[in-house]
């Protein structure tokens, strides 16, 4: 039998003490979630300004996804890829054609996700560029956020997620982000290069936002020079920056588009990586696979998580509203002493607080944000993201904007 859990207090011990300690969580402990709001265990309730980064895009347990869930989890849950199911197939279909590619290859986590479309790339160098065995190479961008896997970490330039894990997999080289000459010098003075591998928008990092027309470069430099642009759209993509994709915002088609998060709705782990026939093709039978990549429970969910993205209008209500929340942030910058930045796109933003990169202040802010009603949480140093589920509505933005502000104001350090 599960411990009763009847205080907050008492869950965080039990985390303390039976669980490993990898994350460093706010010192709240939530039993209940609904739209944009979320309760303690004591029943205080809170805006989710984080959405679980950016997986609970369509709000805390969307009546419709979780319909879905529970009449497929009575139906069918999983049949392994042994056999056939008769939701994979509708599911890929409505996939590809929901993002326009040819094929997709479905997966469970971000992280797998990434490996996943690493694998098909690598595989398409050799056999498709003529790359000579093991030569080949991917570039990645300096701070990049692609998840914990052993060879994902290899390519972090994030000490923290890095040291003590090596021997690190070889294979990639870094440059900067948004430089998109220096993506050309790379190309112009390096053989064996496979692909770019790139966030459009850097939301781990703290949410840099490339200069306009950077990913219009970045899709015409690959294509000029013969390698993959592959987006990561994990965090990015289903309407979070304002778009179905940040690669919408200008007009691109990547080569490989890698999902994840928000394409379930924050009920089930699905990740898929889509690419057109030429490339997906590398992959055969044996090659590549998951025990739950592609299970008709997850592929039911992540239907209906897509179907309301549209039907919600999401996208369309992120632009809106992200423009608004970023008008009334400035308006505190050029006020507060605090704070020194925002931004972002659509309803993914960042506040830059005005304090050293390792001050502790971003996390006693996210503390009184807590107290305040209102849960957010740093990124890196002294960032803090706010990226609220996408179902928010003006009046709730403009709550969430005042126990900012209010909770600036009254700050000390
Ligand atoms: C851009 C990006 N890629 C990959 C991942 C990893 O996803 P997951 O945590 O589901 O493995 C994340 C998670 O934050 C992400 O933001």
């Amino acid at each position: 039998m599960m411990e009763p859990i009847t205080s907050s207090q008492q869950a965080i011990e039990l985390e303390n003490n039976y669980g490993a300690h990898n994350y460093h969580p706010l010192p709240v402990v939530l039993s209940r979630g609904e739209g944009v709001f979320m309760w303690d265990v004591e029943g205080k309730k809170y805006y989710d300004f984080l959405s679980s980064y950016s997986a609970v895009n369509q709000g805390h347990c969307h009546p419709r996804i979780l319909q879905t869930l529970i009449d497929q989890a009575g139906t069918l849950t999983l049949t392994s890829r042994a056999f056939h199911n008769d939701v994979l197939g509708p599911f890929e279909k409505f996939l590809t054609e929901y993002f326009g590619f040819d094929k997709v290859l479905p997966m469970n986590t971000g992280a797998e996700g990434v490996e996943t479309a690493i694998k098909i790339a690598r595989k398409w160098g050799y056999e498709k560029k003529g790359i000579p065995e093991n030569k080949g190479t991917i570039i990645v961008a300096k701070n990049n956020f692609h998840g914990r896997t052993t060879t994902v970490i290899s390519f972090s330039n994030d000490e923290t997620a890095r040291k003590n894990f090596g021997p690190y997999t070889p294979g990639f080289i870094t440059i900067p982000h948004d430089d998109i000459d220096a993506l050309k010098e790379i190309l112009n003075s390096s053989k064996n290069i496979i692909g770019y591998l790139v966030e459009p928008i850097q939301g781990e990092a703290g949410v840099y936002v490339p200069k306009e027309g950077y990913l219009k470069e970045v899709a015409a430099t690959c294509k000029e020079h013969g390698v993959l642009f592959i987006a990561d759209e994990i965090q990015t993509g289903i309407a979070r920056t304002g778009k179905l994709l940040a690669c919408d915002h200008e007009n691109v088609k990547p080569d490989m588009l890698i999902l994840g998060k928000a394409i379930s709705g924050g009920f089930y782990p699905v990740s898929a990586v889509l690419a057109d026939d030429h490339i997906m093709e590398v992959i055969q039978p044996g090659q590549h696979g998951s025990t739950f990549g592609g299970n008709p429970l997850g592929a039911k969910v992540a239907m209906t998580a897509l179907n309301v993205v549209k039907d919600e209008k999401l996208a369309e209500n992120a632009d809106k509203l992200g423009k608004l929340f970023r008008e009334r942030m400035q308006k505190l910058v050029d006020k507060s002493d605090l704070v020194k930045l925002v931004r972002g796109k659509g309803l993914l933003n960042a506040v830059v607080i005005n304090d050293t990169e390792d001050s502790d202040t971003a996390w006693k802010l996210c503390l009184a944000l807590k107290e305040n009603g209102l849960l957010a949480k740093p990124t890196h140093g002294n960032i803090i993201r706010f990226a609220p589920p996408l179902v928010i509505n003006e009046e709730q933005l403009h709550d969430c904007c005042d126990i900012i502000e209010k909770t600036i104001s009254n700050f000390q350090k």
